[in-house]
Formats: structure tokens, sequence, C-alpha cells
């Protein structure tokens, strides 16, 4: 099964250049093929560094265990094409400079150039799901539709994380629960769109259909709260990213929730109001503050939960047993490469 989806994730890959040269041979698609890993700059047309297709592979494993489906490439297209949109524009607003080793699309054009090939992408996402439509038009048009919806659900988990980032840590407001909801949004409901939308498209039974939704669900909250682990925990050589640009950011991430709780809450609340930005040695005390509340161990904590969800739910599913054990054994695999370099797990 598994060595069957590279092929089709090759397939997916081939889709979406596809999309880009037909689209025509402005720059500004270059600028998308660099991003995507189809190009190493603007004029060399050679292998460039990419994402790990997570999404787009759930979206096609699923589809595969209910029979395969004939739209699964042009939704598996679209996701993947989404995916590197919201990226594309997250890393403006994240003022992150590296991503997957290399530098980020504003840092290399500028912001008006990432803004606006980021929206071409997202258009082209919609072409890929009229595709899918096109080409069955009943199960790709029911599937298109899922992933469009959560699609818009993932634009509100973004405005959830900027909604948190702007409140003062100590505000009554910052809460747990509003980070998970937040998280929910901006990553798990993709992850759930994948492995619900590769259901739907291959005709799964109606029951299975919400199933696949709360699995998907539940591993991607697993992958954001690992993503957070890794950006404290971890280092530019295994992320491709800048090593702490959560809490530069000041971003409201699990380990500042607990240990806002749990330990020195009037120091970090200190560090993380002051007005100018903060220095690498405060970043450091911040660390350690995180550290000597046990913080990293409440999210590894944390993300074990929501993988056990997540393997709870494929035992619900009406699957084959070897195709329940696939779904249950990626679980793990998926998670540990959750915040990394391309390593794919799927
Ligand atoms: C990064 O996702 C953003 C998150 C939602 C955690 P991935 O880690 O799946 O990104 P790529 O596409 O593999 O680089
Ligand atoms: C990314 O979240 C989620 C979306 C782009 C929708 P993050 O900002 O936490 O992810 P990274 O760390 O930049 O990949
Ligand atoms: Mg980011
Ligand atoms: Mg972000």
């Amino acid at each position: 099964m598994i060595q069957t989806l590279q092929k089709e994730k090759d397939l997916v890959d081939k889709k979406i250049r596809t999309l880009f040269e037909e689209a025509g041979d402005l720059p500004m698609y270059h600028m998308l093929r660099y991003f995507m890993g189809y190009s190493n700059d603007l004029k060399t047309p050679s292998e460039g560094k990419h994402g790990k297709r997570t999404r787009s592979a759930l979206l096609l494993l699923t589809a595969n265990m209910y029979g395969g489906a004939t739209s699964a490439l042009d939704l598996a297209a679209a996701i993947e094409l989404f995916h590197n949109f919201t990226l594309v524009h997250d890393d403006i607003v994240d003022n992150d400079e590296m991503r997957r080793g290399q530098e980020t699309v504003w840092k290399l054009w500028g912001v008006p150039h990432a803004i606006n090939s980021g929206d071409a992408q997202l258009l082209l996402t919609s072409r890929a799901l009229l595709n899918a439509a096109y080409t069955d038009s009943v199960h790709g048009t029911k599937a298109a539709q899922t992933l469009n919806n959560h699609f818009l659900e993932v634009c509100e988990g973004q405005y959830l994380d900027f909604e948190l980032t702007d409140k003062q840590v100590g505000d009554t407001s910052v809460t747990e629960e509003r980070y998970f909801e937040m998280i929910r949004k901006k990553t798990a409901v993709l992850v759930g769109a994948a492995t619900e939308a590769g259901g739907v498209a291959a005709e799964c039974p109606e029951e299975d259909v919400s199933v696949l939704y709360e699995y998907g669900e539940a591993l991607g909250m697993a992958y954001q709260v690992k993503d957070d682990l890794v950006s404290v925990w971890s280092n530019t050589e295994e992320t491709g990213k800048r090593a702490y640009g959560d809490v530069y950011e000041r971003k409201k991430t699990y380990p500042v929730l607990y240990t806002l709780e749990h330990g020195n809450r009037e120091q970090l609340i200190s560090l993380y109001t002051k007005k100018e930005e903060l220095s690498d040695s405060e970043v450091g005390e911040v660390v350690q503050l995180f550290e000597e509340a046990g913080a990293k161990d409440a999210t590894q904590r944390k993300l074990e939960e929501y993988v056990e969800q997540a393997k709870k739910c494929v035992t619900k599913l009406s699957i084959h047993d070897e195709d329940k054990e696939v779904l249950s054994s990626i679980v793990r695999k998926v998670v540990d490469t959750a915040g990394t370099l391309a390593k794919t797990a799927v």
C-alpha cells in the first residue's frame, strides 16, 4: 500500500506542475514552483526543497482503503496546493525568513509578491477542486465541497492565532481552551479534511465519514502540538526553520499556557509583555521557565492523548483489518515528522 502511494504522490506533483504550466510562464509561477520544491530559485528548473506532502498522502491513502476514486488525484493536488498557499502567507504574518531550510517567498521576493503569488496559488487550488468535480460529478463534487468548507476554517484558525497573539499573556481570556480551538482550526481541520475527503470521494459508507474526519482531526491536533514542541526543543537542522521562532514571535503555544498555569507566571508575563523585541538571552530565560515548569513533558503528554484518540477512531471504521493496522501505525509516524524537514511518513 505505502509503496503504491509513492507513485500516486508523484502523480499529484505532476498534476500540480501541470496546473502551474497551464497557468503560464510569468515569473510569479516560478515563485510558486520554488516553494513547492520544483525549482531552486527563479530561473533554475531543478529539484528544490519540498514539504512532506502529508495531507495529500493521507487523502490518497484513505481513498485507496475504500477502493480508490477517480477524483482522488485532483483532490490531493488541491489540498497540497492549499496547504502550501497557507504557508506562503503564514511566513509573512509570522515574520519567518526560513522554511524547509531555505528562504521564504517574502524574504526572497518581498511581501507584495508573496501575497499575490499566494493568492494565485489559492485560485489554482480552486481549479484543482473544479477538476475533481468534473472528473466525478457526484462524489468528486461532494469531496471538493468538503475540502472547500474546511479550507475556510483554516483561515479562521489563522485569524484566531493572531487574536490570541495580540492578547497579553496575563489576560484571563488567554486559556488552554482557546489555544486548542485555534490549533484545531488552523491545522487539525485540514488533516481531518484530507482523510474525510479521501473517504467521501471513494464512496465510503455514510457512518465512516465523520469517523474519518475525527481520526484526521485528532492526528492533526497531535501534529500541531508537536510543531509547537519542536519550535522550542529542536534545532534549525531538524526543522528547517528558525530555532525558538514561536518564542521570538511570542506565540501562545502550549508550553506558554502550561507555564502560566504551573510555572513562574509572573516572570513569564513580565518577559512576554516587554515592549521591545525579545533578545536572544531573554528567549533563553523563557525556555528556562518552560523547563522549570515541566512544560516539555506536559506538551509531550498532550500529544500522546491525541495520538491515542486518533488510534481509537480507527477501530470504528468499516475497512479491512490490515488497513486499520496501517491507519493506526501511521499516526505515530506522521506525528514524528511534524514540524521537521521532509522525511515522508506516509
Ligand atoms: C507545517 O506543516 C505547518 C503546520 C501546520 C504544522 P507541515 O510540517 O506538514 O509542512 P510541510 O509541507 O511538510 O513543510
Ligand atoms: C501553520 O501554523 C498553520 C497554517 C499555516 C495554517 P504555524 O505558523 O504554527 O506553523 P509553522 O511552524 O510556521 O510551520
Ligand atoms: Mg508559522
Ligand atoms: Mg502561523
